[in-house]
């Protein structure tokens, strides 16, 4: 689903990230782990499909239903000649976050505001909004950083229904090895700008050249 082909990018004199190769298989959850400073982050940089942030004041439905593009009801021309097929898109749009928030459990939640969400609470918002366009492939950069247990269970728990119901390809940064275990096959190791290896948890994990990278670090 995304291939990349000897990818580079450096920053003055740091290599951050130097001749890349990697496919991403389509229907994987394909993790990425390596010590602080490998080019994890850099290489998602690379290429960002990226939804913009959540706006705080509005609440978890809003943010949903302004997620997709093209909406006629934004243009002011519009306004005037297309009430109609204005009404039918936000009502299209209402519909699917609200089956947006059923799948990921986000319901009672619907009319708080996204600034008072705990950060696990946003970030299954963040995949909200990612399901509201169909995005097929999602890129997660810590999407464990700061986000207790229980709430890291549920968005474990939505990613893997994503990925086994809708089929959605997801390409994950992370560095809680219980998560990458209960969901990422394969794993890829990058150290130092390139990858390392790549292969299971459980041959990531026997693998003597990943042990001596994150202890070297
Ligand atoms: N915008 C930037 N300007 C200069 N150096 C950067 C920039 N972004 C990252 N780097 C450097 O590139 C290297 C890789 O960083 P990063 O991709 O953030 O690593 P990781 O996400 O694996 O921790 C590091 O040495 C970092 O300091
Ligand atoms: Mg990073």
């Amino acid at each position: 689903m995304i291939e990349l082909k000897n990818v580079s990018k450096h920053f003055g004199g740091i290599k951050a990230v130097e001749d890349v190769s990697l496919n991403i298989r389509e229907g994987s959850i394909t993790g990425l782990i390596g010590p602080n400073g490998a080019g994890k982050t850099t290489l998602f940089i690379l290429r960002t499909f990226q939804i913009a942030h959540e706006f705080e004041n509005l609440t978890v439905r809003e943010n949903l239903m302004m997620v997709p593009d093209g909406q006629i009801g934004e243009s002011i021309l519009h306004t005037w000649i297309s009430r109609n097929r204005i009404k039918i898109q936000e009502k299209e749009n209402h519909t699917k976050a609200t089956k947006v928030m059923k799948f990921l459990n986000l319901d009672h939640l619907e009319s708080e505001k996204a600034g008072s969400l705990s950060g696990g609470q946003k970030k299954l918002l963040e995949l909200g909004r990612t399901m509201m366009v169909d995005a097929k492939i999602v890129l997660l950069d810590e999407v464990g950083a700061g986000v207790n247990k229980t709430l890291l269970k549920k968005i474990g728990e939505s990613i893997k229904k994503l990925n086994k119901e809708l089929g959605y390809t997801f390409f994950m940064i992370e560095h809680d090895i219980d998560f990458i275990s209960s969901l990422c096959d394969p794993v890829i190791v990058m150290t130092d700008g390139s990858v390392l290896t790549q292969g299971t948890v459980n041959e990531i994990k026997n693998d003597d050249r990943v042990i001596e990278a994150y202890l070297g670090n």
